[in-house]
């Protein structure tokens, strides 16, 4: 059998190659919500992923952001987002990525994230650490949330729900030397797992937003979790991903947020 990696790293280049050559021009743009849109090169990109994964591993499961769901009895199932960063691929920016992962038996074991327009690759076995076109990479080592630089994004809904992340932004902006919000949630967590970034947080991400980015971080040394700093899980409505060391001092600050009734979590 073909390796996973290899055919996941692959298949994000391929796609993040068509992806790269065609960010340029006219293309067709279909809205799923007021401000959630979805372009034709998210379709592509995603048929580029899935036929190449099906080539090698006819018998796995696949779901995928856009159309391809695919149940099996196999145990495997890949997880694809092809294209993370669509508004900013909409506008021309410069920032998205390609994210594959696979679960086996309801567990991430692999996973990678393409940047097309950078040519980096991130990927992470289980077990086996992270690694950014094949060098081997680690969080930061920075322990002051005053000296972190931080990421974040708001969620599709955030003008018709009052879960939408303001309150903690504006604390964690206040605590932090910065916050970023660079509008793809796959490269957030490679950037937290290569040290660019000190932490990340985001509500409502979807597992194909988050399952190979946070396989990378936890191999790469760093911590992944929710708000509380306990459990995470692919299919969580918060996530929190760090070096580690400002680890609690950024739960602590979500946890104040809540206490107060910001950010309106139930
Ligand atoms: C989005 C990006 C963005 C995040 C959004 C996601 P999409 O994914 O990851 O950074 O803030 O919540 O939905 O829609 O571009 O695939
Ligand atoms: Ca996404
Ligand atoms: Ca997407």
């Amino acid at each position: 059998m073909k390796d996973f990696l290899t055919v996941a790293s692959d298949a994000a280049r391929a796609a993040g190659l068509l992806l790269r050559e065609n960010i340029q021009g006219k293309r067709e743009i279909t809205y799923k919500g007021d401000i959630n849109l979805v372009t034709e090169m998210d379709m592509r990109s995603e048929r580029v992923v899935v036929e190449m994964l099906l080539a090698s591993f006819p018998g796995h499961g696949i779901i995928a952001e856009e159309e391809t769901k695919i149940q099996t009895a196999s145990g495997y199932q890949w997880i694809i987002d092809p294209l993370d960063g669509t508004t900013n691929y909409a506008h021309g920016y410069p920032c998205f990525s390609v994210s594959i992962a696979l679960e086996h038996k309801g567990e991430v074991i692999a996973g990678v994230v393409y940047d097309p327009m950078r040519d980096e690759l991130f990927s992470a076995r289980k077990g086996a650490g992270a690694t950014l076109n094949g060098r081997a990479i680690k969080v930061s080592g920075t322990d002051r949330l005053i000296q972190s630089l931080l990421a974040t994004g708001f969620p599709y809904d955030r003008k018709t729900s009052e879960k939408n992340n303001l309150d903690y932004f504006h604390d964690l902006l206040m605590a932090s030397q910065e916050v970023r919000r660079d509008g793809s949630a796959a490269l957030d967590l490679c950037y937290v797992a290569s040290g660019r970034f000190d932490g990340f947080w985001e509500l409502k991400l979807k597992p194909w937003d988050v399952a190979a980015g946070s396989l990378i971080a936890r191999e790469a040394g760093g911590m992944v979790s929710d708000f509380t700093g306990t459990g995470f899980s692919i299919h969580s409505d918060e996530l929190l991903a760090s070096n580690g060391r400002i680890h609690g001092a950024l739960v602590d600050i979500l946890q104040s947020v809540r206490k107060r009734g910001g950010s309106r979590t139930p």
